[in-house]
């Protein structure tokens, strides 16, 4: 297998807005992510990736850019970018942007322009269309984050698609003067010296020929738009132009979010003799607990259905392509209230969880605040969520539709994107530490008990377990490189598998409830010596590796001959 930086990296999402406020406005900038590298660097993080930081009205939290040159004022200047991404390098970690090229805001100029006349240049930009004989929407497509994805536009009488909230018009790829400008845009970053992207919603890009009417069941809207706009052909005909002319010029390091594919379409993405993208963000696993509702659903989950779809993974990709893994992002809710216990087991979990995420086949992504096992929030007023998502679902099923209030308000505390979108929990000061004035969303009130400033001092905190499995990951090349083979495969407490590289054995078993089940070595797997790597629990040396049992939440790794 090729060995490249990406491969070994720990990478770490930063949300911007809530990371570090410098200033006192209550919102994070650059200066005040400049402030913390010292704690990346620390923790172990050779990648970091930056939410988007450019000009944008922020409808969407800057993932609707207005100008792609410039940063975004309330997080500092373009001098600011600069010497951050100096910083970053100077301590040896790269830097990778957000590029968010599916769609723009409403308020970039080449929108104000095409929404100015039918027959203005920049008019292609975007995707126009007339009224359907009804005077409707084009067609039934329904948006991302509610309601149609057409919005009517008095001024020239046609509708503009956005899939996303309708201050995001989708751009039209079909437009070479489109794909130009882009590709100059991420040229001009490229040459600033930055290490590559993740690439926003980037699946959608294409959307179908003619625009048809999408006959889908009115629940299933999820399932909809997946064949009309996502992961089309053209799609791939697109990054494959784009790698070859910008992407492949430079040693960076690129992940796509492509939401709906499996193995056999990521292949597609990330496939080594495909040159698109190095990995992509898929999103199996965060379905598991959806049931038939979609994101919203709040449905228990299985651990066989987790293994068996990340094994697919694991196997299916592996020398063929390459996996990100995560089990957080500023789009879901805190995987510890998700999957682990964020009440008894808060830190036994949180530790498990991590340890599942670093010794997987693949890159790990921790997102800001996971290494500090933060959770989710629930606020009792919909007044204090922020996110377009969630206001935009109250709205139409609370306020439009009638539906019960106290049923929303609970999808929204488990599934809401502001769960993982409160201020990162620095200190037990004021507002965490985030920031010396009122912060844009309210701090999560658990901070006084979980924070950086305690779990730095504390051997055996969140924090420090995350800094263990970062340097296990570069010390053992098995880690990065080995083979993943699943055993226990119907064990529904137990997720056990082995990493394989030459000699180099590695088993790790993961208790993935708060039972006590007892593992049992299967007979296909002969261990004469084990030596314990890591574990969130401390175990005598002395145990016996053929039978022995778990604690709740309990994780070990053991290397074995
Ligand atoms: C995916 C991003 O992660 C999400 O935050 C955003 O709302 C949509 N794409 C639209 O850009």
């Amino acid at each position: 297998m090729n060995k490249v930086w990406w491969k070994e990296a720990v990478a770490y999402q930063i949300y911007p807005r809530s990371f570090m406020d410098s200033n006192g406005d209550g919102i994070g900038d650059l200066p005040g992510i400049l402030s913390k590298l010292d704690y990346l660097k620390d923790l172990g993080i050779d990648v970091i990736w930056l939410s988007p930081i450019y000009e944008s009205p922020n409808d969407d939290n800057g993932y609707d850019i207005s100008d792609y040159f410039d940063i975004m004022s309330e997080f500092g200047t373009m001098e600011d970018f600069d010497l951050l991404l100096k910083e970053v390098h100077a301590r040896g970690m790269k830097l990778i942007m957000d590029l968010v090229v599916n769609h723009t805001s409403d308020e970039h100029p080449w929108f104000i322009e095409s929404r100015s006349s039918k027959d203005n240049p920049k008019r292609d930009y975007y995707i126009w269309k007339p009224a359907n004989e009804d005077g409707g929407p084009p067609n039934n497509w329904e948006s991302f984050f509610s309601g149609s994805t057409w919005e009517y536009d008095e001024e020239t009488g046609e509708y503009y698609l956005h899939l996303f909230t309708k201050k995001q018009p989708d751009l039209n790829w079909n437009n070479p003067d489109v794909v130009k400008d882009i590709y100059e845009m991420i040229t001009w970053w490229l040459d600033k010296g930055i290490d590559g992207f993740r690439v926003d919603a980037i699946n959608h890009m294409g959307k179908a020929e003619g625009f048809p009417d999408d006959p889908h069941p009115e629940d299933q809207r999820y399932n909809t738009g997946y064949k009309m706009f996502s992961n089309l052909p053209q799609v791939h005909e697109q990054l494959q132009k784009l790698n070859r002319e910008v992407l492949s010029k430079y040693d960076i390091m690129t992940v796509g979010e492509t939401s709906g594919v499996g193995p056999k379409e990521a292949l597609l993405y990330v496939g080594e003799d495909r040159n698109e993208f190095n990995m992509v963000f898929q999103f199996e696993h965060m379905g598991i607990d959806c049931g038939t509702q979609g994101k919203w659903g709040v449905e228990p989950w299985s651990l066989l259905e987790l293994k068996s779809l990340m094994s697919k993974w694991q196997t299916e990709l592996y020398e063929k392509g390459w996996n990100a893994l995560f089990f957080n992002n500023h789009d879901q809710p805190r995987a510890v209230s998700r999957f682990g216990d964020d009440g008894k087991y808060w830190s036994e979990s949180a530790k498990l969880l991590a340890t599942y995420i670093h010794t997987l086949s693949g890159t790990p992504f921790v997102y800001q605040g996971e290494e500090i096992g933060m959770t989710n929030v629930a606020f009792d007023s919909i007044d204090s969520y922020r996110d377009v998502e969630i206001l935009n679902y109250y709205k139409e099923k609370v306020v439009e539709q009638g539906q019960d209030h106290d049923e929303i308000m609970k999808r929204i505390h488990h599934k809401g994107r502001d769960n993982s979108r409160t201020p990162m929990q620095w200190s037990t000061n004021d507002q965490a530490g985030f920031t010396a004035g009122t912060p844009w969303i309210e701090v999560n009130p658990n901070y006084s008990s979980i924070n950086v400033e305690k779990q730095v001092q504390d051997p055996d905190s969140v924090l420090n377990y995350y800094k263990q499995l970062i340097q296990l990951r570069k010390k053992h090349e098995v880690l990065v490189y080995g083979d993943y083979e699943l055993i226990l495969e119907n064990d529904t407490e137990i997720y056990a598998y082995t990493r394989t590289l030459g000699q180099e054995k590695l088993l790790v078993v993961l208790n993935f409830f708060g039972g006590t089940p007892t593992f049992r070595l299967p007979s296909s797997l002969h261990v004469e010596s084990h030596e314990l790597l890591i574990s969130n629990y401390g175990v005598e040396e002395d145990v016996n590796i053929q039978e022995f049992q778990l604690q709740p939440y309990e994780a070990r790794v053991y290397r074995i001959k």
